[in-house]
């Protein structure tokens, strides 16, 4: 299955679960302060999107398309791979949480350089991921070689040339439902809607996710879970790999 089939099969309940978290908006806005136009790629159902540059959207999921509001910013039907755009004609290009969802990520960071100087991209340290995330790590093992597949931050800053890296901390209460934001939460795992939306998992043999789950439900009603992870219940937020990238050519 191709990436936009993926999002037409598990993007339903984007919009409702995925939310712009505002600690993220605030940092990724920051990078885009002082340009004009931006592309937003894998621009989904807007999320992040900034009000103060012109924006234009790129998504090959009709689903996800269908969920942006009425005043979000004009976007086509298309993939990174191939931008129908000319060289240079956007300030910024703007991934986020995207590049590992491409059937051809090199390509699509190419013509990310391609059609503008300066391009932002949300990804992971997968190696901060497995190490730091709970999950993945005591309950999970299972997840961990793929996760170290995915073109993640190597990934995009071998084909994107020097760039700039800043942590995106996960605050306690992340609006925004990817797969780490639950940290402190884990009982909304046992949520069927939550990890609907979260790629990395419904992705996953759900047979072998069913058992974790299982294991997780035992863990927190019988108050294992709180005490086996008792230092994070004291933190507000968490560095589990995610990663904002500003490169330019
Ligand atoms: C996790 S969502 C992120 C959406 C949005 N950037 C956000 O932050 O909410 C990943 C998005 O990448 C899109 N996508 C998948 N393959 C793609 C491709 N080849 N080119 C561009 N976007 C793609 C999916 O359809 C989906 O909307």
């Amino acid at each position: 299955m191709n990436a936009p089939e993926i999002y037409d099969r598990i993007g339903t309940d984007y919009a409702t679960m995925r939310k712009p978290d505002s600690r993220w908006v605030a940092r990724i806005h920051r990078v885009l302060q002082g340009h004009r136009t931006l592309l937003n790629i894998g621009a989904g159902t807007g999320s992040y999107e900034p009000g103060f540059i012109s924006v234009v959207g790129i998504e090959p999921s009709l689903i996800m398309i269908r969920q942006r509001s009425s005043s979000a910013a004009p976007v086509v039907c298309g993939v990174a791979e191939h931008l129908p755009f000319p060289e240079g004609v956007f300030d910024v290009s703007l991934a986020i949480l995207t590049v590992h969802h491409w059937s051809d990520p090199a390509a699509g960071l190419k013509e990310m350089r391609r059609v503008s100087k300066k391009q932002v991209v949300v990804t992971w340290d997968p190696d901060v991921f497995v190490r730091e995330f709970w999950m993945v790590r005591d309950y999970l093992p299972e997840a961990v070689e793929r996760e170290r597949q995915k073109a993640a931050l190597s990934f995009v800053l071998t084909h994107l040339g020097p760039a700039s890296i800043e942590i995106l901390p996960v605050p306690e209460d992340c609006s925004d439902g990817f797969w780490g934001a639950y940290w402190k939460r884990p009982a909304s795992y046992l949520n069927p809607t939550v990890r609907g939306a979260i790629s990395g998992l419904a992705l996953l043999d759900q047979g072998i996710v069913s058992a974790t789950l299982d294991r997780l439900k035992f863990d927190i009603e019988s108050g294992r879970w709180q005490t086996r992870y008792s230092d994070l219940l004291t933190l507000s937020e968490i560095d589990l790999g995610y990663r904002l990238v500003v490169a330019e050519r």
